[in-house]
């Protein structure tokens, strides 16, 4: 008796410290600006910054929340709050607050278990090109498996997009989804990665020129035209597959066929083929991976710059 009680103690203490990661939270874009201040004031004059001030304003926003059913504030409906804004706490027991739109977190993952690890080059080592190589690939993977999303994986974060651009956002019921798109609300069948990303969300940063703000070569924006439409296709196949409601399904089949016809171009490549023949996060990834270093400009149609956002 005292011996199994002793085990089950045991056993509870060791679940403890085995979870010792609690739930990841955001921590606000204040804390990023600490050391990422260029990124910040981009993403200020971007929509997903402006929005917290505007969206609630609209028309069609009363009508959308009284079809959800809830709070009939955007900001208290934990449906409108899981896309349209960012809700964040200063510690673990804190209380959650929302006080702005997607930010940082929204798209490079909730920080608060790898923000102390995504910069630390290792002990007393300030200068990123004194960190030792198998440190940089040991805080790369910690981060990632802390959440954190970072630039180079584009897949990932192309797919964290349409989980808010597309109506399907796999956190809500179908049955949600569904009302909302009858209410009125955008289904944005036109959510192209390339249109939507590299204007006025465009912040790249990167050395050796850390004070410009890079545009891509053509290269670099056939490969995330690719990725973005790989990550729709796969978005919405994954929507089709659940639903039922004929507007909403339309909605999703038209995302489907579109990414379908723009991935048509470049089909013979095997990854392209793999993901057509079988859409999936996995096929995804590896997509993303084998288009590195690769120049696809001449095959796909990318958007004119005219037209980003
Ligand atoms: C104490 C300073 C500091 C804070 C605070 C900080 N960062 Fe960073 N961050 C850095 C440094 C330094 C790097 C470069 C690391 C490297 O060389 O890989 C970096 C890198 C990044 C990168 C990756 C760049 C790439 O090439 O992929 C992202 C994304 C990022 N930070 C996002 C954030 C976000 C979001 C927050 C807020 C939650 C944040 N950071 C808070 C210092 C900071
Ligand atoms: C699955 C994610 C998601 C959810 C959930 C969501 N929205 Fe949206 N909403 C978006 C996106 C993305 C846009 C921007 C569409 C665009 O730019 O065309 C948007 C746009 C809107 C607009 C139009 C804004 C404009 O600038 O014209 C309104 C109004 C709106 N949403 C209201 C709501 C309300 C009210 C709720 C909660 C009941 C809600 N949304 C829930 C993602 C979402
Ligand atoms: C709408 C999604 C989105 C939001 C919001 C966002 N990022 Fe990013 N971030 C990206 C993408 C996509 C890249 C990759 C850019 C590339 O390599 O082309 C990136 C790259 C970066 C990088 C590496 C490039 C550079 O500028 O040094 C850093 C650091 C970073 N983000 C920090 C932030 C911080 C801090 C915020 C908030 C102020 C933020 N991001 C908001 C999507 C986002
Ligand atoms: C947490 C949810 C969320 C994520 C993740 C997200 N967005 Fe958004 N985005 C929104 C919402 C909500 C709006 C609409 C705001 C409004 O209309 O008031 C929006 C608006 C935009 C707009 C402005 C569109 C216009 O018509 O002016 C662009 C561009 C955009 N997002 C690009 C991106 C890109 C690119 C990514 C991924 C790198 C991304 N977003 C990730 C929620 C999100």
């Amino acid at each position: 008796m005292l011996r199994s009680f002793l085990i089950i103690v045991g056993l509870f203490a060791s679940l403890a410290f085995s979870s010792a990661s609690a739930a990841p939270f955001n921590e606000g874009f204040r804390k990023c600006g600490e050391c990422h201040e260029a990124e910040v004031e981009v993403w200020k004059q971007t929509k997903h910054a402006k929005s917290y001030n505007e969206v609630h304003k609209k028309e069609e926003a009363a009508k959308i929340l009284a079809a959800v059913g809830g709070p009939n504030n955007m900001r208290q409906n934990p449906t409108c709050v899981t896309c349209h804004y960012t809700e964040t706490k200063a510690s673990e027991s804190a209380k959650p607050q929302v006080a702005t739109g997607p930010s940082c977190e929204s798209c490079h993952g909730a920080s608060s278990e790898w923000r102390e690890i995504h910069n630390n080059y290792g002990d007393g080592i300030k200068d990123a090109s004194k960190e030792a190589p198998a440190h940089k690939a040991k805080r790369i993977a910690d981060a990632t498996k802390a959440g954190m999303i970072w630039s180079f994986m584009t897949y990932d974060v192309a797919s964290n997009c349409m989980s808010c651009h597309g109506l399907a956002q796999s956190k809500i019921s179908g049955d949600t989804l569904d009302k909302m798109l009858d209410a009125g609300h955008p289904g944005e069948p036109e959510f192209e990665l390339v249109r939507n990303s590299q204007g006025t969300v465009r912040h790249r940063f990167y050395p050796p020129n850390v004070n410009v703000n890079a545009e891509m070569t053509p290269a670099e924006l056939s490969r995330l035209f690719i990725v973005g439409q790989a990550a729709a296709l796969v978005s919405a196949t994954g929507a089709v597959a659940k639903a039922t409601h004929p507007k909403y399904v339309a909605l999703q089949k038209k995302r489907e066929q579109d990414a379908r016809a723009a991935l048509q171009g470049v089909a013979d490549v095997p990854e392209v083929k793999a993901l057509l023949a079988a859409p999936s996060h996995e096929a995804g990834r590896k997509l993303a991976d084998a288009l590195k270093g690769k120049d696809l400009s001449a095959k796909v149609k990318l958007p004119a710059k005219s037209t980003y956002k």
